[in-house]
């Protein structure tokens, strides 16, 4: 037995040589960390599923991604949450004058400008009564209907300075829709990020606790991927890809590997995995009993998500690892 020419082992044999030879590396420029805003001023709530991520007016926004600018998180992706009051069956809040993302938007490309890479969610679910993502006419989601209403916010969040905008809602044909509505309007140069291949997972939990935005009735199996479906993937992302995407998505990351990676060999688009809040909150959970060691185990997700082919981390523990120099 010492014929062995080939020893995987010699290369495992310290850390320095580990670290020479591996192949998935992360690299600090391709985190984005989430954000909440609420209307109002002075506030910052915590999210009780999600520890550490919080609740926050724009003011506080503001004086948060300065901190975390400092440490080095240089994009940030926003979700709007409005008054109960403020939703409608249209969800027209999420353009309105006073919308809350637009006002962050401003806030924080005016303080920070090009050393911020501002993103938003463009979904409709957060600012309609009903708490879908698409407009409901006869008890079912009216896709064509809400193509105007994703486009008119998509277009609020580009004229308040959006880097990006990431359409979120699964409707079809709404990236050529939002795309058309930023040409016609002058921003052209406004990427977008399609949430391409977005799953109906159980892995939205916390966000919707957090975001006040599950479905009052039904579920969103109708417009959301079903988890059993890999090809179907690769038409989705292809189908945004012919209507202009500029970053493609998939969500949630850990369960659809094999997904990143088919992405990853079909087309040349940047890709991003949402780490998502039920993927966060599991990691909180566990690391909190002490049943996991939570820096070792979101490493090696992070290189696993690296692994499939993703080069961009969307993750609620963005913040966290950057603090405590995980990477
Ligand atoms: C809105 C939206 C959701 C998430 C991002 N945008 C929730 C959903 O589709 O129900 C989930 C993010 C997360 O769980 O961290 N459409
Ligand atoms: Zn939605």
């Amino acid at each position: 037995m010492h014929d062995l020419t080939s020893r995987p082992r010699r290369l495992r044999t310290t850390s320095a040589i580990r670290d020479l030879v591996a192949e998935a590396r992360l690299d600090r420029r391709m985190f984005v960390q989430p954000h909440f805003v609420v209307p109002g001023a002075g506030i910052s709530e915590p999210i009780e599923a999600m520890p550490g991520i919080e609740h926050q007016s724009v003011d506080r926004l503001v004086e948060t991604v300065a901190a975390d600018l400092e440490l080095g998180i240089r994009a940030v992706l926003l979700f709007g949450i409005p008054e109960e009051e403020a939703k409608a069956s249209d969800g027209r809040a999420a353009y309105s004058g006073d919308a809350v993302v637009p006002a962050a938007i401003s806030a924080l490309k005016g303080r920070f400008g090009e050393g911020l890479a501002v993103m938003t969610d463009v979904c409709l679910c957060a600012y309609t009564d009903h708490g879908h993502c698409g407009l409901v006419r006869n008890g079912r989601i009216d896709n064509d209907a809400t193509l105007p209403h994703l486009a008119r916010m998509a277009l609020a969040h580009a004229r308040a300075g959006a880097d990006v905008v990431a359409p979120s809602d699964m409707m079809d044909g709404r990236i050529g829709a939002i795309r058309e509505a930023l040409d016609d309007d002058g921003f052209a140069e406004t990427a977008i990020m399609s949430y391409s291949v977005k799953y109906a997972s159980a892995y939205y939990g916390p966000f919707r606790e957090a975001a006040h935005s599950a479905p009052a009735q039904g579920d969103r199996r109708s417009y959301q991927m079903d988890a059993r479906n890999r090809r179907e993937a690769v038409l989705e992302a292809g189908l945004d890809v012919d209507e202009g995407a500029d970053i493609l998505m998939v969500k949630p990351a850990l369960a659809y590997l094999d997904v990143v990676a088919d992405i990853r060999e079909s087309f040349p688009q940047p890709l991003a995995v949402y780490n998502v809040s039920g993927e966060f909150s599991m990691v909180k959970a566990a690391a909190a009993r002490g049943w996991v060691d939570e820096r070792a185990l979101v490493l090696e997700n992070w290189h696993a998500f690296r692994r499939a082919g993703a080069d961009i981390i969307i993750t609620y523990h963005a913040r966290q690892a950057f603090a405590e120099d995980w990477l």
